[in-house]
């Protein structure tokens, strides 16, 4: 795996730092919802800063926008940090996808951001899988180097695939075998148990990807139609009747996985296990998510509604890293290299 030359070796004094961070974070009544992207910025921000950084200046991009909009503004973002740390010499530039040339990686929108630079950090882990001109292009423009979160994302998620503690366990959830199954491979492949759940686990027993060794539930919650709704018949059940929906992993399932996870070295989850959006069909990502968090392992969650999961419940700090990565993290354990991380020369 490509490791790239770290913030820690830049002689930043006196100089402008072009720093991309990933400020992707959501946003509610204007302000915003979760601050943890933010937060996961501000070892890098804090070291240019006190390494005599004359400016730092700081790029991201915020949602999908179609071009310049103010709903996809970057000023909440801007706000909050301002919160975190007060710091005039931080400057905090457009959201890079009001520009066309960002996304198409633009030569010329590239040497545009540059030119707010002399040295460029990219400490935006969560936007690595994208070769867009703030993440890719301007790397080539600028000395580079990767920011703490950056390098830290890499090590945790590099040790998975390099060199984990055995046993290792990996368990995936989430809702359709083909949207990962490329990580599903590759843990396949390197976990010494893949745990399945979530609808993916139906989708494998209806149709078993050759070579693909994982450990499916042996019971589910299932329902007779797809709703919140009580009055709704449930059961618990060996295998999902015809005409029902699997809406969750049932208590066998639960207490088979929590006893794999508590026997782990290592353990990595992505995905949750059911619907857990509603209450009735939560129980076996919570279950999950409270072996994971009680396991003596080494323990990695990834992935949005997994990282959700655990920090709804509570258990986030009891995680020993929990990715700022969504399709990063899911690209990075499928053994590909991200362009944002190849456009830095490596250490
Ligand atoms: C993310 O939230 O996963 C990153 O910020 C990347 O966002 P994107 O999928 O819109 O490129």
């Amino acid at each position: 795996m490509h490791q790239p030359r770290s913030v820690r070796e830049a002689d930043v004094a006196g100089r402008r730092v072009l720093c991309r961070v990933d400020f992707n974070v959501p946003l509610a009544e204007g302000g915003v919802a979760d601050d943890t992207r933010i937060r996961a910025a501000l070892p890098t921000i804090r070291l240019l800063l006190a390494n005599g950084a004359a400016e730092v200046v700081l790029l991201s991009h915020l949602g999908r926008p179609k071009g310049p909009d103010p709903a996809f503004s970057l000023e909440p973002a801007e706000e909050r940090l301002r919160e975190l740390l007060p710091d005039r010499k931080i400057r905090v530039l457009d959201n890079t996808r009001f520009h066309p040339g960002e996304t198409e990686n633009d030569p010329e929108y590239a040497r545009e951001l540059a030119a707010h630079g002399d040295v460029y950090v990219n400490d935006a882990f969560g936007s690595a899988h994208r070769a867009h001109a703030s993440t890719e292009g301007v790397a080539h423009l600028l000395p580079a180097y990767a920011g703490l979160l950056l390098e830290r994302e890499l090590h945790e998620l590099g040790t998975l695939l390099e060199s984990p503690e055995r046993p290792f366990v990996a368990v995936v959830g989430g809702a359709k075998v083909e949207d990962k199954i490329g990580v599903l491979q590759s843990l396949g492949e390197r976990a010494d148990t893949l745990l399945v759940g979530g609808k993916m686990a139906e989708e494998l027993r209806v149709e078993p990807r050759p070579g693909l060794d994982a450990e499916l539930p042996q019971d589910v919650v299932a329902a007779v139609s797809f709703d919140a709704d009580a009055e709704s018949r449930v059961a618990e059940v060996d295998a999902v009747p015809d005409g029902w929906l699997g809406l969750d992993i049932g208590p066998r399932t639960r207490d088979a996985f929590a006893e794999r996870i508590g026997g782990a070295g290592t353990v990595f989850w992505n995905g949750p296990m059911g619907v857990f959006e509603w209450p009735r069909f939560a129980g076996g990502t919570k279950a999950v998510a409270q072996a994971v968090a009680a396991a003596d392992a080494h323990t990695v969650v990834g992935g949005g509604d997994s990282v959700r999961a655990v920090d709804e419940l509570g258990l986030a700090e009891r995680i020993d890293w929990v990715s700022t990565g969504g399709g990063a993290s899911l690209e990075l354990l499928e053994g590909k290299e991200l362009p944002g991380v190849m456009a830095i020369p490596a250490a």
